[in-house]
């Protein structure tokens, strides 16, 4: 695992992360991507590294002010069964907290992992900004197996993480 880098993506990366989640769009049941949108959004990717090419990424995307995504969760076969996932989930959610969301959530056909990752499956009616964003224009709306998840996040980045930080804020 030292190998391993974990950074923000860059525009040069848009084509090897717009391929990578390409590859493994129908065995994850990914949201489709086109290589626009995945430009686009670039630098909301954190992209993990080894040997000079990408192997593997996730989105923080933006669903509210308050609820963040975790989008285009994707490891190579290669790389797989060695917590590549659960680094990428630690950082999306490190950065999630510190850009001051209160919840993160993600979309997934298969729970187990992110229930091993501390989320909760809820009703996909508590998170309204998706079902605006993504699954109106879905043909599966309303027939959709896929399972809503949250994860609450700490308030680091509003209210201070420690508990001097809090008391200062608490006194302030
Ligand atoms: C789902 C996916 C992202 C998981 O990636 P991963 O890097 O293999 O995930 P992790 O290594 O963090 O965890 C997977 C397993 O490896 C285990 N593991 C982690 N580190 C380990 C280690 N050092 N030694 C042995 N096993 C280890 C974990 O405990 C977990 O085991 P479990 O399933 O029995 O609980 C990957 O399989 C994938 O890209 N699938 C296709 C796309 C997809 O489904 N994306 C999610 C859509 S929501």
């Amino acid at each position: 695992m030292n190998d391993f880098v974990i950074r923000t993506g860059q525009p040069a990366d848009a084509a090897a992360l717009h391929a990578l989640i390409c590859r493994h769009q129908t065995e994850g049941h990914l949201l489709p991507r086109d290589f626009t949108d995945v430009e686009r959004h670039v630098t909301q990717f954190v992209v993990c590294e080894a040997d000079g090419a990408i192997q593997a990424c996730a989105e923080l995307a933006p669903l509210s002010t308050t609820v963040a995504e975790v989008r285009s969760l994707v490891v190579s076969s290669d790389f797989r069964r060695v917590g590549v996932a659960a680094r990428l989930i630690g950082e999306v959610r490190r950065r999630a907290e510190a850009a001051g969301f209160d919840t993160l959530c993600a979309f997934t056909h298969d729970a187990r992992f992110f229930v091993r990752q501390n989320f909760s499956i809820v009703p996909h009616l508590w998170l309204p900004g998706k079902i605006a964003k993504d699954c109106v224009g879905c043909s599966l709306f309303r027939h959709c197996s896929q399972h809503a998840m949250v994860l609450p996040l700490k308030k680091a980045a509003r209210y201070g993480s420690s508990p001097v930080e809090r008391r200062r804020v608490a006194v302030a």
